[in-house]
């Protein structure tokens, strides 16, 4: 039994419901085309670092004749992913030795697991389970732009509370989060370093506007959601560290503020009034041959 992401860097829902956006079919264009597989063919695909599942039950709608495998250390993803994604096995266990014979998937692909993996054993391990001919796709979150709605601003009660939290930084580097992470020149070298041929890049844009009218309402309002769960674990978190009942009640108090904020976000979006909030996303895929 493992939890420490899901437990201490990010939570089943969190992650789960902002990667169900970034990977939204309103953007698999870019994916397909830069994945460059063949839709028709029964592909073995394997997900390395899967987490709670959203790139996978991606993969299954865009890939139907694909049989998929996810597989993770932490256990709370791992059973959320099997209770709630559909098409795909997934299986608890460590990516650093992987529990499959050599030559034994088409295609090896994962999202933001690369910097948290000693690289010698990251690229090499995917590359013993592919098949000759095989490729690695690997994705990798670069740059982001992040405008919060104004009616999200903090109040003077919530600056004050963020400003006595302990160190969630710090908490992160206990656990090796992003310890190994590469610039945008480093990894396709240390793709073709470690064997990989036709090594290509290229870059997909994901841009969660709720007020964008290009969106349909049932996506803005999970964009919307998403921020909430994302704001509301950031106070769990916190929690976690500090036990008093003064802080406990802060807590409680921080919960009931940051409901209602998101709750008027969503009222405001109903009711047409435009607050402009935005998320932009940039992902790196690679993608070689064995
Ligand atoms: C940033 S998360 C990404 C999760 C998922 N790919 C996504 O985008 O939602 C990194 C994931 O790698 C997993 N992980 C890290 N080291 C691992 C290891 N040695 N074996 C299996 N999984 C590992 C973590 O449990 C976590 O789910």
């Amino acid at each position: 039994m493992n939890n420490v992401w899901s437990e201490h860097v990010q939570g089943v829902m969190t992650l789960y419901l902002s990667r169900k956006l970034r990977f939204d079919d309103l953007f698999s264009g870019k994916y397909l085309s830069l994945f460059s597989l063949d839709q028709e063919k029964e592909l073995k695909i394997l997900e390395i670092g899967c987490g709670p599942g959203a790139l996978a039950e991606a993969l299954h709608r865009w890939y139907p004749r694909a049989k998929i495998t996810g597989i993770d250390r932490d256990t709370n993803f791992i059973e959320f992913a099997r209770e709630n994604v559909e098409g795909v096995a997934f299986l608890e266990g460590d990516i650093t030795a992987l529990p499959f014979p050599n030559e034994s998937f088409d295609v090896v692909i994962s999202n933001t697991v690369q910097e948290h993996i000693e690289p010698e054993i990251f690229w090499n391990e995917q590359r013993r389970v592919l098949k000759p001919g095989g490729i690695c796709l690997c994705l990798s979150s670069r740059r982001s732009i992040q405008c919060a709605a104004p009616c999200l601003a903090d109040s003077p009660e919530e600056t004050e509370f963020w400003n006595r939290c302990p160190d969630l930084k710090a908490e992160m580097e206990k656990y090796g989060v992003g310890r190994f992470g590469l610039t945008e020149a480093e990894l396709p070298a240390a793709m073709e370093a470690h064997g990989f041929l036709d090594v290509t890049t290229g870059y997909a844009v994901t841009d969660l506007t709720p007020d964008d009218p290009k969106y349909p309402k049932e996506f803005a309002e999970r964009i919307i959601e998403g921020r909430r769960q994302n704001d509301l674990e950031a106070v769990y978190r916190t929690c976690s560290l500090w036990k008093t009942a003064e802080e406990k009640e802060a807590f409680d108090r921080m919960l009931e503020q940051i409901n209602q904020k998101h709750d008027e976000r969503l009222s405001l979006f109903r009711c047409g009034e435009k607050q402009w909030d935005t998320e932009v996303n940039l992902t790196m895929i690679l993608r070689g041959i064995k």
